[in-house]
């Protein structure tokens, strides 16, 4: 692929995300038994990890996406701005968030509060990568792919300046790649 160059090394390896993948989607399907849960994915990073995980959870399961961004400048943090909303009614329903990486869990957080606001029965979270020691809130992911360390990575849907989403795997940008940024 054309942005391999830029990549110092891989960190996980597509095999690696697929294989855990299955196990999660297997460990959801296990975990809401009898129950219909939504999906709800945060654009836009999240968008290869739904599609690798919807392949292995085999319950009546439907699926809906939702954009936020932080406010910046601001000084109220956590406060998020709701790009996009769901197109589905959310009360009494069991939701599952799908998160790309949870850093400080603001954004998570923010997002599982809302939706419990707004009437949902659960909000439970899947997230492909967990970057614990960066964690300003309380909070814990239900479902972690694999925990990195403090670095900033890219690829299976993660972007930096939205590039490099499409990589097959996740991995670590050269130095040069964040000069003049
Ligand atoms: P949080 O609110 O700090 O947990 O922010 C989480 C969001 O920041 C993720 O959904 C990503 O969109 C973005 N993010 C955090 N760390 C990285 C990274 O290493 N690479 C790409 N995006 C990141
Ligand atoms: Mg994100």
């Amino acid at each position: 692929m054309w942005e391999e160059k830029d990549i110092k090394k891989v960190l996980v390896s597509e095999d690696e995300i697929k294989a855990r993948a299955a196990v999660l989607g297997k460990q959801i399907a296990q975990d809401y038994q009898g129950k219909s849960p939504l999906l709800v994915a945060l654009l836009r990073g999240s968008v290869p990890f739904l599609a690798e995980l919807l392949k292995h959870i085999d319950l009546d399961i439907q699926y809906d996406f939702m954009d936020v961004s932080s406010y910046e400048g601001t000084e109220s943090i956590g406060d998020i701005k709701i790009i996009k909303d769901l197109d589905t009614s959310i009360i009494g329903m069991d939701i599952l968030l799908v998160e790309d990486i949870v850093d400080t869990g603001r954004t998570i957080e923010t997002v599982k509060k809302t939706l419990l606001n707004k009437g949902a029965k659960s909000v439970k979270v899947a997230t492909l990568l967990d970057k614990p020691s960066r964690r300003v809130v309380d909070m814990k992911a239900d479902y972690v792919g694999f925990a990195v360390e403090n670095e900033f990575v890219v690829g299976f849907g993660m972007d930096f300046n939205q590039r490099y989403r499409c990589l097959p795997y996740v991995g670590v940008l050269k130095d040069e790649c964040y000069q003049g940024k």
